[in-house]
């Protein structure tokens, strides 16, 4: 049943340590698929081969007089249509592609050395998937495809980032400046265009984006070959092997969140992947436009997650199913080496992801498992200058139907509220007054997760008040280092602690569930000039 929306709540909790009340109401949107939908429970898993996408490769250097006199590499990707099939036994499917390939070129970067990547949009004029003109920013004076590409974790000036309403055409292109002045971290691109986001990276407008470093590099991780991306998304399939975003009806197509019935990794369903009895690094990206993921191997086998959004963890965190939330990332050490001659699954809550074969063999493994990653200081409450309360919320029809997200009770278009000071601290308490949890991104910093908390909502709604009616929950293990998406829950307080260095300019911060962030949960922020 994807388009439950029941689902969603259980998939968001199911694999959660923490105790959550349930919600009070349980919604159920179960929109019947079409006949003509493929189920991809009748195909044959495992017949196609994990495809690893291509590194970038710059293409000269240039100056862009904003970045400095100093000529950088250069980097040029084209948006273009193109015919995939994501299964050996689908017809092929149109998608749109970075170079024309789902997931698009892997950005590699080395911490300090900046780069410019002129995004080139070569897209047809018309969108393949159904518009709702009814949304903020996609109403019909404004043309069908646009698009904007945001380095997701980068830390890039204003005019670099892709802000949403600095979208360009087909036939036009824009030329952005990384100076990837951060920590190693695996973070990825994505388009970002007002009201059409979820459409864009649904037809495959994504890709991966690692930054690295020599504290990194000293610690001897699996590379090369046994170092893989592993960018996870779900889609909606006809018989014939084209991609569909199902909406519920023609008139109204915002959908409140699309849960695809096929997970692709690295664009492919049901890929099989042929290791040796060795360690492996995934760096793995949920891509997804809404759906949470809970990753486990059907024969239990443990692995240690060592970075998260932001970088490296200061230590591995033991684990047996990794949650993950759309829009974050986990960095993860694999160790096969006893598992020489297997095969076995990874898996989603109850859905096949794809399988891992184990040569026999035992294999010389050079690689190193350190018991110490990267040191973590955490930032302490007092360094912050200012909290701001902002709230979570979900307007509904009569019958209990969302309608739109906001956060904090505003539009998109409503006057700028946020607004840090360059290089100062501030706590945010993320007060999740809905019934679903939300991963919430800021662009631009990365930050730390104080605590979660549960509270009165009812309190909250007809007071203002906040009153706890819970202990504070410190952040789980692996989401305990450096981070720029939060899961906020239903019923919790989400506390986050960010210093906002970079430039003073404009950024946004929103919803990563993609339909969310497209109908209004998405608001722009200003960082202001340090005085
Ligand atoms: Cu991954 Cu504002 O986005
Ligand atoms: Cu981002
Ligand atoms: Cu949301």
């Amino acid at each position: 049943m994807p388009f439950s929306r029941r689902r969603f709540l259980e998939s968001a909790f199911a694999a959660s340590t923490l105790a959550f009340a349930r919600a009070s109401r349980a919604r159920t949107r179960v929109a019947t698929p079409p006949a003509s939908a493929l189920d991809p429970g009748t195909l044959k898993p495992f017949v196609d081969a994990l495809p690893i996408p291509a590194v970038s490769k710059a293409v000269g250097t240039r100056v862009l007089e904003s970045a400095g006199a100093t000529p950088l590499p250069y980097h040029r990707i084209e948006m273009r249509p193109f015919e995939a099939r994501v299964h050996r036994d689908l017809g092929p499917a149109e998608f749109w592609g970075y170079d024309g390939t789902f997931p698009g070129p892997i950005l590699e970067a080395k911490s300090g050395a900046g780069f410019l990547v002129e995004w080139v949009n070569r897209l047809p004029a018309t969108h393949f998937l159904t518009l709702d003109r009814n949304l903020h920013g996609a109403e019909s004076q404004f043309p069908e495809v646009r698009t904007v590409v945001h380095a997701h974790g980068a830390k890039a000036p204003p005019e670099s980032d892709g802000y949403p309403e600095a979208w360009f055409v087909p036939g036009e292109s824009a030329l952005y400046h990384y100076p990837n002045a951060q920590d190693a971290a695996t973070l990825w691109y994505h388009d970002h265009a007002l009201g059409i986001t979820r459409l864009n990276v649904y037809a495959g407008l994504l890709g991966a984006f690692l930054v690295r470093d020599d504290v990194e590099a000293a610690l001897n991780l699996p590379s090369g070959e046994h170092e893989i991306p592993l960018i996870l998304c779900d889609r909606f399939f006809e018989k014939s092997g084209r991609l569909s975003y199902t909406v519920e009806t023609q008139a109204n197509p915002w959908t409140p969140e699309l849960f695809g019935n096929a997970i692709l990794v690295n664009g492919k369903l049901f890929p099989y992947l042929d290791v040796r009895a060795r360690r492996y690094r995934f760096r793995v990206i949920n891509a997804s436009n809404a759906r949470f993921y809970h990753l486990a191997f059907d024969n239990a086998l443990a692995f240690h997650q060592i970075g998260s959004d932001q970088g490296l963890l200061p230590a591995p965190v033991s684990l047996k199913i990794l949650s993950l939330a759309p829009g974050e990332r986990a960095d993860l050490v694999v160790d096969f080496a006893s598992r020489g001659g297997e095969s076995f699954v990874l898996k989603s809550d109850n859905y096949t992801v794809m399988q891992f074969r184990v040569a026999r063999g035992v294999e010389h493994d050079t690689s190193a498992m350190p018991a110490l990653l990267r040191p973590i200081e955490r930032m302490p409450e007092s360094a912050a200058i200012r909290t701001r309360t902002l709230t979570l919320d979900e307007v509904d029809d009569m019958v209990g139907n969302p309608v739109t997200m906001l956060l904090n009770q505003s539009h998109w278009c409503a006057p700028i509220t946020e607004e840090p000071v360059q290089d100062t601290v501030e706590i945010w308490n993320l007060v999740n007054l809905t019934e679903d949890a939300h991963p919430i991104h800021l662009h631009l910093v990365r930050f730390q997760i104080l605590d979660r908390r549960r509270f009165d909502v009812s309190a909250y709604q007809m007071r203002k008040t906040l009153r706890y009616t819970g202990r504070a929950i410190a952040p789980e293990a692996g989401e305990a280092g450096w981070k720029d998406t939060v899961r906020a829950d239903p019923g919790m307080v989400t506390r986050i602690i960010v210093k906002f260095s970079g430039w003073p300019g404009r950024y946004v911060w929103h919803c990563h569930i993609l339909e969310h962030e497209d109908n209004e949960m998405m608001r722009p922020y200003n960082v202001l000039p340090a005085a």
